[in-house]
C-alpha cells in the first residue's frame, strides 16, 4: 500500500529496462503491458517469425485497447499505439539484449532443459543486479533455477492469457528468493497495473493449482457420459459466472500446454488423483488439434 499514488516512475526506480525472453502469446502481452507502463522493453525469441507476429499482435491488442479508451478520438487513438509501440525493441540475440535489463522475463517454450540453458546464457551476459524471473506455468522454480550462480535474485512472475485483459500477477518465490527481489516483483507488477498476489514454489502456485483440475474434472464428467460438452461449459458459465466454460477455456488455453502441465504434475505425483492425464485430451494433442490456435479442439474454430 505504501507505494500507491506514486507514479510508475517512481515505483520502479530500479527497474527501468525489461528484457522478455520468448514472443508468444505470454511474451507479446508482457511486453505490451510493460511498454505501457513506460518501461523500456526488449522482447527476444530465437524466431524471427514470432517476433514479426509478435509485433502485428502487439499492435492489434493495442488497437483494441486504445479504441475503448479513446472511442471518438482517432487522432488519440494512433497517439497511444505508436507510444507504447515505440518503447519496444525487438531481437534475435540473447546476450546483447540482456546486457542493461534491470529485469528478465523469460516466456519461452514449457520445458525443463530450455529453460535451463537459457538462464545460464542470461546469468552469463547480465549486471549482477538484474532480476531474473519465469513465466512458467508448471515447473518447479528450484528445478528452471538449480544452476544459477545467485539464486537470490530469480522469482517467479506469472501472468494470465490474454495479459492486457487479465488483471492478475501471480509473484512466486522460491526457498533462495531474498525479500529484496520479491519486494521489486511485487512493485514491478502494480506498476504495470496488474493485482499481486504472493506464491510459494508449488505446483501451479494458486490459479493453476484449482483450475486445471477443475478443466480436467470436467473432461472426466463429459468421459463417464454424464453431460455434453456445450451443457457443460453453459452450465458453469450461467450457474457459477465463469467467463468462460471449462472447454472452452481448455482450447484458449491450449489443449497441448494442458497436457504439458498434467503430464508434468502427474509423474513428480502420480497417486494425485486430481492429477489424472485424460485419454480424450491426449488423443486430441496427438491428432494435432490444440485449440483454438491450431483451429479445431473440443470444438472447431475454423
Ligand atoms: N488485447 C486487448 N483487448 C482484448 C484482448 C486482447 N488480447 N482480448 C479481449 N480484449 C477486450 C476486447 O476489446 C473486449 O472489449 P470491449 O468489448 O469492451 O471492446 C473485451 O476484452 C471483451 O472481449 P470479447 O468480447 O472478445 O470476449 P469476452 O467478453 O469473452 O472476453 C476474455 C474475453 C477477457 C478472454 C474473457 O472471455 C475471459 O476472461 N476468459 C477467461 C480467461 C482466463 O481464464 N484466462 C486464464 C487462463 S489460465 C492461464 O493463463 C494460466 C496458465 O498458466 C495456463
Ligand atoms: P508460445 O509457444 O506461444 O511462445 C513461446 C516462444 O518462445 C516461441 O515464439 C518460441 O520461438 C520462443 N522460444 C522457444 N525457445 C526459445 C529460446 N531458447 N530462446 C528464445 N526464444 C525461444 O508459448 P506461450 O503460451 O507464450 O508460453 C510461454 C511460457 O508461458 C510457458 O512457460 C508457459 O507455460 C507459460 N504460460 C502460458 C500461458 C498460456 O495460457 N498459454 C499462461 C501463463 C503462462
Amino acid at each position: 500500500a505504501a507505494v500507491r499514488g506514486l507514479s510508475t516512475t517512481a515505483q520502479l526506480s530500479k527497474i527501468n529496462n525489461v528484457t522478455v525472453i520468448g514472443a508468444g502469446l505470454m511474451g507479446s502481452g508482457i511486453a505490451q503491458v510493460s511498454a505501457n507502463a513506460k518501461l523500456n522493453v526488449v522482447v527476444v525469441d530465437s524466431n524471427q517469425s514470432a517476433l514479426d507476429k509478435a509485433q502485428k499482435g502487439i499492435e492489434s491488442s493495442l488497437q483494441r485497447v486504445a479504441k475503448k479508451k479513446h472511442a471518438d478520438d482517432a487522432k488519440a487513438q494512433t497517439a497511444l499505439v505508436s507510444s507504447v509501440l515505440d518503447r519496444i525493441k525487438m531481437s534475435t540475440n540473447v546476450s546483447d539484449s540482456v546486457k542493461d535489463a534491470d529485469l528478465v522475463i523469460e516466456a519461452i517454450v514449457e520445458n525443463i532443459d530450455i529453460k535451463r540453458k537459457l538462464f545460464a546464457e542470461v546469468e552469463a551476459a547480465a549486471k549482477p543486479t538484474t532480476l531474473i524471473t519465469t513465466n512458467t506455468s508448471s515447473l518447479r522454480l528450484a528445478d528452471i533455477g538449480l544452476n544459477l550462480k545467485d539464486k537470490t535474485r530469480f522469482g517467479g512472475l506469472h501472468f494470465f492469457n490474454p495479459v492486457p485483459m487479465m488483471k492478475l500477477l501471480e509473484v512466486v518465490r522460491h526457498n533462495d528468493t531474498s525479500d529484496d527481489t520479491f519486494q521489486k516483483l511485487m512493485e514491478y507488477g502494480k506498476a504495470v497495473g496488474k493485482t499481486t498476489v504472493a506464491c510459494k514454489d508449488t505446483p501451479g502456485f494458486i490459479v493453476n493449482r484449482l483450475l486445471v483440475p477443475y478443466m480436467f474434472e470436467a473432461l472426466r464428467l463429459y468421459e463417464r457420459g454424464d453431460a455434453s460438452m456445450p451443457d457443460i461449459d453453459v452450465a458453469m458459465k450461467l450457474g457459477a459466472g465463469y467467463p468462460m466454460g471449462p472447454f472452452e477455456l481448455s482450447d484458449y488455453v491450449g489443449l497441448d500446454t494442458c497436457k504439458f502441465i498434467m503430464d508434468g504434475w502427474h509423474k513428480q505425483y502420480p497417486d494425485e488423483v486430481a492429477f489424472k492425464p485424460s485419454p480424450l485430451l491426449d488423443s486430441l494433442v496427438d491428432a494435432g488439434k490444440t485449440g483454438r490456435k491450431s483451429g479445431e479442439g473440443f470444438y472447431k474454430y475454423k
